[in-house]
C-alpha cells in the first residue's frame, strides 16, 4: 500500500473531488481526516470506506475560519497530508465585463483564504506533502469563467512560494492540473451531455479523468514514491490542457 500510516486531512471530503481522493488514499492504507460543512456528506463517504475496510474519521469544520481549521488540525495531531477541494465560491456564466466585482472576486479570495489556512495548518503539523487542486488554464472565448480561473492562478502563485519556503522542512506541494472530469458533474446538471461531449473533444485522448483516475493519480503523487516531486504541477487533463 501506498501510504500505509499516513494521517490524511481531505477539507471538501463531501464532495465529488475531495471524497474521490479520500478513497483512494484509504484504499491506499492511509487514515482519512474528512473536514466539512455538512456531516450527513462527510459520513456517506466515511461509510463506504469503512465499508470497503479503511478507516475515516469525520469532523465538521469551516475551511474558510482560522480558528476552527487549527483546532481541527490538533484533534489530528500529525497530518501528513493535506488535499484542500472545497467548493470555491464561483459564479460562472456572466461575461467579466458585466459582472459585480464581488461576485467576480469570490473564487479569488475563498481559494486564497482556505488554501492559505489550511497549508499553514499542515506546515505546522508535520506534513510530508500538500496537494492543492486546480492549475493554470488557457482563456476560455466562447465561456466565462468568472473569476474561477484567476483564482486558480493564485493558488499556483501560493504554491511556487509555499514550496521554496518548506521544502527544507520536507514539505512537497504539488497541484493536480485539471480538464473537466466527467462524472463529477451531477446527472441532474441541465446540458451535461452536452458539455461532457465538448470537454471530451478539447482532449488529446478522446475520454476525461474520472474521479477514480484523480483519486488514483493523487494518492500517488502523496507517497513516498513521489518524493522528488515538489513546486510542480501533475497534469491530469487527458491532454485537454498542454504542459
Ligand atoms: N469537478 C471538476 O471538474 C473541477 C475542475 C476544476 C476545478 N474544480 C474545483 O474543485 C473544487 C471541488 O469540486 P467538486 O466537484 O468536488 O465540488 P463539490 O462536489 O461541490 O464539493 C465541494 C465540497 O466543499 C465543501 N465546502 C464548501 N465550502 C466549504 C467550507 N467553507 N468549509 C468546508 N467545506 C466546504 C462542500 O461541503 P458543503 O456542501 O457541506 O458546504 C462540498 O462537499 C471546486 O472549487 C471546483 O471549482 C472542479
Amino acid at each position: 500500500m501506498l501510504l500505509k500510516d499516513k494521517n490524511a486531512v481531505v477539507y471538501g471530503g463531501g464532495g465529488s473531488i475531495g471524497g474521490a481522493v479520500a478513497r483512494a488514499f484509504a484504499r491506499e492504507g492511509a487514515q482519512v481526516f474528512l473536514a466539512g460543512r455538512t456531516e450527513a456528506k462527510l459520513e456517506a463517504v466515511a461509510s463506504e470506506i469503512r465499508a470497503a475496510g479503511g478507516t475515516a474519521h469525520t469532523a465538521t469544520v469551516d475551511a474558510l475560519d482560522a480558528a476552527q481549521v487549527d483546532a481541527h488540525a490538533e484533534t489530528v495531531g500529525r497530518i501528513d497530508i493535506s488535499f484542500n477541494a472545497i467548493g470555491h465560491n464561483d459564479i460562472q456564466g456572466t461575461p467579466m465585463a458585466e459582472m459585480d466585482v464581488d461576485d467576480y472576486l469570490s473564487p479569488i479570495v475563498t481559494g486564497a483564504r482556505t488554501n492559505f489556512l489550511t497549508w499553514k495548518a499542515a506546515a505546522t503539523h508535520g506534513a510530508q506533502v500538500i496537494l492543492v487542486f486546480g492549475g493554470s488554464g488557457p482563456p476560455v472565448g466562447d465561456y466565462s469563467l468568472g473569476g474561477l480561473q484567476a483564482g486558480l492562478e493564485v493558488l499556483e502563485s501560493m504554491r511556487r512560494q509555499f514550496s521554496a519556503e518548506n521544502g527544507k522542512r520536507g514539505i512537497r506541494v504539488v497541484t493536480l492540473r485539471t480538464g473537466g472530469i466527467g462524472d463529477s458533474i451531477p446527472a441532474d446538471f441541465d446540458g451535461r451531455d452536452a458539455l461532457v461531449k465538448s470537454l471530451e473533444d478539447m482532449t488529446m485522448l478522446g475520454t476525461l479523468a474520472t474521479l477514480e483516475d484523480v483519486g488514483n493519480v493523487a494518492a500517488f503523487v502523496a507517497s513516498d514514491r513521489a518524493r522528488t516531486m515538489t513546486a510542480a504541477t501533475v497534469n491530469v487533463s487527458c491532454g485537454a490542457l498542454i504542459d
